[in-house]
């Protein structure tokens, strides 16, 4: 077979028909209603006990943001009036990148992890000593009151042990206590996606959902069906990554059967930071084996996960050597292509990140008929893949034109959002809930 027929065939297998991607926007809506009613669905509607920011919460908090690479600990003020200043802020990778540690495995213990969470809250405490602490866990768990969950499975490839089922509130807690900051109140635990909601509603009283799309993707929103202890709508975390009603192709169930949970967080595994470089490297293996394109010299392609995301951007820029994410040269990462096969990849490059701009857009618009009583509704995002790859963000905004007649909702970019997230759910949380 000749490298363009290759090429399209490829292209083909990561195409989805307008019918089939109006028929995903169905059937995601028609699973938030199934998970509503308690009916089982591979979406989840998991109550935030939070409602939209009012604009007005103030104060100074200690936020964490645990998510799918690093753990960061900010002192965020809250002026009010959707303004915030961070006044310190210091970040870890969960892996260090000269593999001194890994917190990301089943060597690591609950207590380990926590107790690594602990020391970077110790380390901004001791700086700036703040008493309230808002948590942003970016990982499925069962909350039981707005300070309170249990860690229900990991996703995004994270495998500590003895942790699921646990509450997260005592394990976090245990930790702190154990660095000597035992009178710190954690008030919040929050999933990255209402963190998302509330750091973008607290700027912007339009805000109808929340949505990230970094490490992992996931969604909350708005539903007026369930409320908040002051009957307000309340935030729901939908796990939308979970979503499993999409076509899946070769190069999506080798990549599913060779995850640390197959079967689980479909659509995640389409869309998502931890994957896309993934699905790009089983396509050029592919391609390798076949002899279409070179192989490299050495084995730098038999590592799962080998490539990032941004090999993707950087393929599409379609200009070598450029720095698409900050701190990431990929133009050193396949240096044995030819121009032809750079422009082969660059196909079904182009064809990966628009099946993942389609396939995220359709289920905002599933969100859309759901809340479609509210004005001017706003998608918060936040997240690397959102931030960074290019084009990902203007061709959601236009597949989303294109299926809906009148009030497109608007996406609202908002970096930072985990940590202004937290504090704003600190700020909303009565004292007197304690
Ligand atoms: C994964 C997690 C989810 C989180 C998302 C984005 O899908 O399960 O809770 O919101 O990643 O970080």
């Amino acid at each position: 077979m000749n490298s363009l027929k290759a090429a399209e065939e490829i292209k083909a297998s990561f195409s989805i028909s307008r019918m089939d991607l109006r028929k995903i926007r169905v059937r995601f809506q028609d699973q938030i209603h199934s998970t509503l009613m308690g009916k089982p669905a591979s979406l989840k509607s998991l109550p935030s006990f939070l409602s939209p920011a009012t604009g007005q919460e103030r104060g100074e908090f200690l936020a964490v943001d645990f998510g799918g690479s690093n753990l960061r600990v900010s002192l965020v003020s809250l002026l009010g009036e959707g303004r915030h200043m961070i006044r310190k802020e210091i970040s870890r990778p969960l892996k260090d990148p000269a593999l001194t540690y890994d917190y990301t495995t089943a060597a690591t213990s609950g207590p380990e992890l926590f107790n690594f969470a602990a020391s970077l809250v110790y380390e901004v405490y001791a700086a700036l000593p703040v008493q309230s602490l808002g948590l942003t866990f970016s990982y499925p768990m069962e909350q039981k009151n707005v300070n309170n969950a249990y860690l229900l499975r990991w996703t995004k490839e994270m495998k500590p042990r003895d942790t699921i089922g646990k509450s997260i509130y005592e394990m976090f807690t245990a930790a702190l206590a154990r660095q000597g900051l035992e009178k710190l109140m954690l008030k919040a635990i929050i999933n990255d996606t209402v963190a998302c909601f509330l750091a973008a509603s607290y700027q912007c009283p339009h805000v109808v959902a929340g949505s990230i799309c970094g490490t992992g993707h996931n969604t909350c929103y708005r539903e007026r069906s369930l409320r908040t202890s002051d009957n307000l709508p309340m935030i729901v975390n939908l796990e939308a990554g979970n979503f499993s009603d999409v076509p899946v192709n070769y190069y999506d169930q080798q990549l599913d059967s060779h995850s640390d949970d197959p079967g689980q967080q479909q659509l995640e595994k389409m869309v998502s930071g931890k994957y896309l470089g993934e699905l790009m490297r089983l396509v050029l293996l592919d391609l390798i084996n076949r002899g279409i394109i070179s192989a490299p010299a050495d084995d730098c392609l038999t590592r799962p996960y080998a490539l990032g995301s941004e090999i993707l951007g950087w393929l599409q820029s379609g200009q070598p050597g450029l720095n698409i994410v900050p701190g990431h040269n990929s133009g050193q990462l396949l240096p044995w292509l030819s121009q032809l096969d750079y422009s082969l990849l660059r196909t079904i490059s182009t064809a990966i990140v628009s099946r993942a701009s389609q396939l995220m857009a359709s289920t905002f618009l599933a969100i859309m008929d759901q809340v479609r009583y509210l004005l001017n509704p706003t998608i918060a995002v936040d997240g690397s893949v959102f931030l960074y790859m290019p084009g990902m963000i203007s061709a959601i905004e236009s597949f989303i034109r294109s299926e809906s007649a009148a009030d497109h909702p608007q996406l609202f970019m908002t970096a930072n959002g985990s940590s202004i997230g937290a504090a704003v759910a600190a700020a909303s949380v009565r004292n007197e809930i304690f």
